[in-house]
Parts: structure tokens; C-alpha cells; sequence
């Protein structure tokens, strides 16, 4: 399991990718921007290919983390994807969050062609990617995550088969909906504070001991009370997230009236011209 390759070098991708090289795989990547390629074959060394076909073909294990559904269906069953030039036996890891719609459509595809598909969305933002700390939250089966496991362990502190295929998304949804309710929580509790008069860096000192701290607390208050949100996980992207949940829940029945809210405040954000700013931006519309 030397020869590994990775599809798409964005914010997450391109460090991820280069922690495998560093781990001692021979990897091969493709970027849709080949800039990007040459310059992450600058950084690590290691192999470009022009098309997603190419760099998956000598591959035991093709890596993609694209952005959304409709990139993920083009990298991997275009003319030049994924599907169409890798070999079999190999196993395709797909780190995008995406639908766990397409996740089953794709891992049918890949049965049909002897090779395995695992849905593996990741947490921890562009600083887990860069620190190669990420969590994996993994779909599909037992006999394709026992062979990768240990080589996620390149850029991941922590990963977890929970289910069949899908189920990877399935938890990256349940992730992505505490997240939206607990921002808002934050971004009211200063708002709150703030015009209460009180210092705000002090109070969350204290507060984020107790019951009300969060990786957002403590992460985010600081830039927040600065009014900066230029970094971090983009708005646009959270609403994607919010989307691919909503969707998930009129199907599975569930009730989020929290995570609909918010994903409206978000639309507020983006009319703000927000769309690139950090999640925590939700304190601006207040
Ligand atoms: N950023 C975060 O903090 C974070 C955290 C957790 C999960 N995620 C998820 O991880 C995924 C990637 O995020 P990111 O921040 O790395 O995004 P990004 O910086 O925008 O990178 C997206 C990558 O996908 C490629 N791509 C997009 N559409 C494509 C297409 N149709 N064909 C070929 N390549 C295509 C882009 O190529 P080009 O360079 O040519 O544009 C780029 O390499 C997303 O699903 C996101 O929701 C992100």
C-alpha cells in the first residue's frame, strides 16, 4: 500500500497530501488548477498527473477532497475520472463533505468494479489539516477501513468506521448541526455582554471553565470581540453543509428547527457580503 494518490489540493488537500509524502508514500496528485499541483510538487516532491484518471492508475488507495456533490461525480465518473483509470482491487477514500446520497451511488459504482469506496468526511479545519490532526468520520466496510486506517493516520489524531456507507456524511451532518446552534449561542452571549458593558475577554475566562465552554468559545471569542473573519471555515461552505443536512433530515424525518434558523442567518451573511468569512461571522448580523 505504497502508491497512493490525492485528488484536489485545497485548503484541506494540499497538506494532507503532503502529509502522506512526508509519511513515506509515493503519492501522485491532480489539481484541477495544475499551478496548485506544481506547487505542492515544490513543496513535497512526489508525482503530478494531468487528469484524476491518471494519477489514480498505479494507485492502491486514491484520496479525494473536492468541494461538493457535483465536483465529487465529476473527479470521479467524468471521461477522465477516478473510475475510469483506476485498478482493481484499489480503494477509493472520499474526504469531501458531501451528500451521503452520493456517497451509496458511488460505492455502488465502485462494487460493480471490484474496488472499494469509503465516505470519510473530515473535522478539525485547515489548522487540523496543516497540524495533521484532523477526526474521520467513516462510512462503508470493515475489510476496506482496516486497510487504510493506519495511512489516514498521516494527517488524522483520531478516525472511526461508523457505519455502512453513508454513515461517515451521516456524522459530519450531526457535526456540522451542534456547530450551527452552538456559533449562535456564542455569537448572542457577546452581542449580549457587549452591550451590558461588560469586558467580554474577562467574562469568557471564566465562562469557558464551566458548562458553556466550546472549541468555539475558546477558539473564536478573541477574533470575534476584534470583528475579524477573514480566515477559518467559510460561510459559503457552511451553508453547503447546512443544505446536505436539511435535505437529509425532510428525508429521514427529523426536526431542526435550530439548524434552519441559522442557516438563514447565514443567508444574512452572505448578503452582507460574507461569503468567504469565518463561521463565527454570525455575531455581525447582530
Ligand atoms: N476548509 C475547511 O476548514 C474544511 C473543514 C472540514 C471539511 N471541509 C470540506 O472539505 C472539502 C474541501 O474543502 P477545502 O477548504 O479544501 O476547499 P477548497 O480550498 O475550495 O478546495 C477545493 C478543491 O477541490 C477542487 N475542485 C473543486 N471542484 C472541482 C471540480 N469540479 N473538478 C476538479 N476539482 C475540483 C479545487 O480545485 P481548484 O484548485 O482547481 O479550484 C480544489 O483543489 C469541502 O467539501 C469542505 O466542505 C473543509
Amino acid at each position: 500500500m505504497n502508491k497512493v494518490s490525492f485528488i484536489g489540493l485545497g485548503v484541506m488537500g494540499f497538506p494532507m497530501a503532503g502529509h502522506l509524502q512526508n509519511s513515506g508514500y509515493q503519492v501522485t496528485v491532480y489539481n484541477r488548477t495544475a499551478k496548485k499541483a506544481q506547487d505542492w510538487l515544490e513543496q513535497f516532491g512526489g508525482a503530478m498527473a494531468a487528469t484524476p484518471a491518471e494519477a489514480a492508475k498505479d494507485s492502491d488507495i486514491v484520496f479525494i477532497c473536492v468541494g461538493n456533490d457535483d465536483d465529487l461525480r465529476q473527479v470521479t465518473l467524468g471521461p477522465d475520472g477516478v473510475f475510469s483509470g483506476v485498478k482493481a482491487n484499489a480503494i477509493v477514500v472520499d474526504h469531501t463533505t458531501a451528500s451521503a446520497t452520493v456517497a451509496r451511488e458511488l460505492a455502488q459504482k465502485a462494487n460493480e468494479m471490484g474496488i472499494g469506496f469509503l465516505d470519510a468526511p473530515v473535522s478539525g479545519g485547515e489548522a487540523g489539516a496543516v497540524n495533521g490532526q484532523l477526526t474521520v468520520m467513516v462510512g462503508g466496510e470493515q475489510n476496506h477501513y482496516a486497510i487504510v486506517e493506519s495511512t489516514m493516520q498521516a494527517y488524522a489524531k483520531f478516525s472511526k468506521l461508523l457505519g455502512p456507507v453513508g454513515s461517515g456524511q451521516l456524522a459530519k451532518m450531526m457535526n456540522q448541526i451542534c456547530i450551527a446552534g452552538v456559533v449562535q449561542g456564542l455569537a448572542e452571549a457577546l452581542h449580549f455582554g457587549q452591550n451590558a458593558g461588560l469586558d467580554c475577554m474577562q467574562v469568557v475566562e471564566v465562562i469557558s471553565q464551566g458548562a458553556a465552554g466550546s472549541w468555539q468559545m475558546d477558539n473564536r471569542h478573541k477574533t470575534m470581540l476584534n470583528n475579524e473573519y477573514d480566515f477559518g471555515f467559510a460561510v459559503d461552505w457552511m451553508r453547503k453543509d447546512l443544505d446536505i443536512a436539511l435535505t437529509e433530515a425532510k428525508n429521514n424525518g427529523s426536526t431542526l428547527p435550530l439548524t434552519a434558523l441559522v442557516d438563514q442567518f447565514y443567508a444574512d451573511v452572505q448578503k452582507n457580503g460574507g461569503n468567504r468569512w469565518d463561521t463565527s461571522s454570525l455575531l455581525t448580523r447582530l
